[in-house]
């Protein structure tokens, strides 16, 4: 609803509705989709690294984990309702709330599909595995493509959400899958990927010691061999979360100005203590094995997908009031006025908005002449470089706001911009003028 393309829609009260009461709904599933997600990517990525490196050079533990990693992550049950429903519904809402023009179904489509399509390589990688010695090559490219498809459909998901948050890309979309526009708007979201990388692979990190350090695998599987994994995981964590504060930093320097409240600051803020915290605990884990420092960097862990959400919330809550005036104006410009209503009300609030910071109304000039009583006072104007007097009317008021260079009131300099008003906002402004006594 955003994507002011010629072909858009434009915004009505149901959509402005949809927008404020159905975001809470969103983020409810993204709680549940998004440490799913985390868990598959971070999994499949630190899967794939050990297979190869198992391949490079023969090691059991090596082998074993890259088995038990997706195997533990992606059970199908698990996929169904925390992966591909969730996704399924947020785009379905999104789509509601943002119109659902050809061009927006097709953006969220192709990022379905990317989504589910890497699903079901990452499964294909999974079966896979009984079949590793003989045909290894199809085996490592189900996972790598899988993964490469996960992580090219949530590139799109943060963008797709990221229209809603900069302003510059609700215009300028013709098309939202042209790759030249996607690349030109990459900076913008781009921290914001990354950041979801980086807590992706933490989490991932996360999960192996919550899995493997859990008094079940232990009898299981031998300490020696949980062990290994925990601290694999503790270090995966640890890399990915200290690099988080410097891509919450790089965020905020690219944020647009509506985006940034105190809200904004403050779970920004919060992202960079948490992952102190985690780095800490994670220090007292790896010296302290088995200890109650391992659980507390899970929990923390999550607490830190919750923030991230948070984050996403706050930020896109803060803009949601500048894309409201922005839909506001755009929709009162193109709606049939309804009967009965009052120009001069609308009048007013167009001064407000557009002439007020160079016209006043109490007599005083400014950058421009004021319109106190300026119907029916005589002027000195230049015409054609000639001076004449004119007697102002409507007539003269239509001209000197659509083409304000054409008479130049004596004494004030050319300096009027183009205003770009409809001709129902011409009527409006006029008799809102015509009350100016
Ligand atoms: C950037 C400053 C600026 C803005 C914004 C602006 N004006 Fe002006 N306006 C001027 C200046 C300077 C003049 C005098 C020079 C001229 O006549 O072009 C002027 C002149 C006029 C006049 C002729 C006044 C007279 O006494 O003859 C009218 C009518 C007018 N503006 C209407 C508007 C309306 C309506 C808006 C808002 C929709 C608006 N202007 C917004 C600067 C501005």
């Amino acid at each position: 609803m955003f994507v002011y393309a010629a072909n858009v829609p434009i915004s009505t009260t149901l959509h402005l509705w949809l927008v404020k009461y159905c975001t809470p709904l969103v983020i409810l599933a993204l709680l549940f989709h998004l440490p799913f997600v985390f868990v598959v990517m971070g999994g499949a990525t630190l899967s794939i690294v050990f297979n190869l490196l198992d391949k490079k050079e023969t090691n059991p533990r090596f082998r074993q984990l890259a088995q038990d990693l997706l195997g533990k992550a992606l059970h199908p049950s698990w996929l169904l309702f925390l992966g591909v429903i969730p996704i399924v519904c947020i785009s379905a809402l999104q789509l509601q709330i943002y119109g659902s023009a050809p061009d927006k179904l097709m953006q969220w489509g192709v990022m379905l599909a990317l989504i589910v399509l890497g699903f079901v390589l990452l499964l294909l990688y999974q079966y896979t595995f009984a079949r590793r010695d003989v045909a290894f090559l199809l085996h490592i490219g189900c996972g790598i493509a899988g993964l490469f498809s996960l992580v090219h459909g949530y590139l799109l998901f943060i963008y797709n959400k990221g229209i809603l948050l900069y302003p510059a890309m609700w215009e300028a979309m013709p098309n939202p899958l042209d790759f030249t526009s996607f690349l030109s708007f990459f900076p913008t979201f781009l921290p914001m990927f990354v950041l979801f990388a980086l807590i992706g692979l933490a989490i991932g990190g996360g999960f192996m010691v919550g899995k493997f350090g859990s008094k079940k695998m232990v009898a299981a599987k031998g300490a020696e061999y949980t062990g290994f994994a925990c601290k694999v995981g503790l270090y995966v964590a640890l890399v990915f979360t200290a690099l988080q504060p410097a891509v919450v930093f790089w965020h905020f320097t690219f944020l647009p100005r509506a985006a940034v409240s105190w809200p904004v600051l403050v779970v920004g803020l919060s992202i960079m203590v948490l992952g102190m915290l985690v780095c800490l605990c994670i220090y007292g884990a790896l010296l302290r094995p088995g200890s109650f420092f391992e659980k507390l960097v899970v929990a923390l862990l999550f607490l830190n997908v919750g923030a991230f959400v948070a984050d996403d919330y706050v930020t896109r809550d803060a803009a949601l009031y500048e894309q409201c005036q922005y839909v506001e104006s755009k929709a009162v410009k193109a709606m049939p006025r309804p009967a009965g209503y009052n120009p001069v009300v609308q009048g007013q609030e167009i001064y407000e908005m557009k002439c007020m910071a160079c016209h006043t109304m109490d007599g005083s000039p400014k950058v421009g002449p004021s319109f106190k009583g300026i119907f029916d006072r005589t002027e000195t104007v230049l015409r054609e470089g000639k001076e004449v007097e004119v007697i102002i009317d409507e007539a003269y008021v239509r001209r000197a706001i659509l083409s304000p260079a054409a008479d130049l009131v004596k004494g004030y300099q050319n300096l009027m911009t183009q205003q770009n008003l409809s001709e129902d906002e011409l009527q409006e402004i006029i008799a809102y003028l015509q009350t100016a006594k």
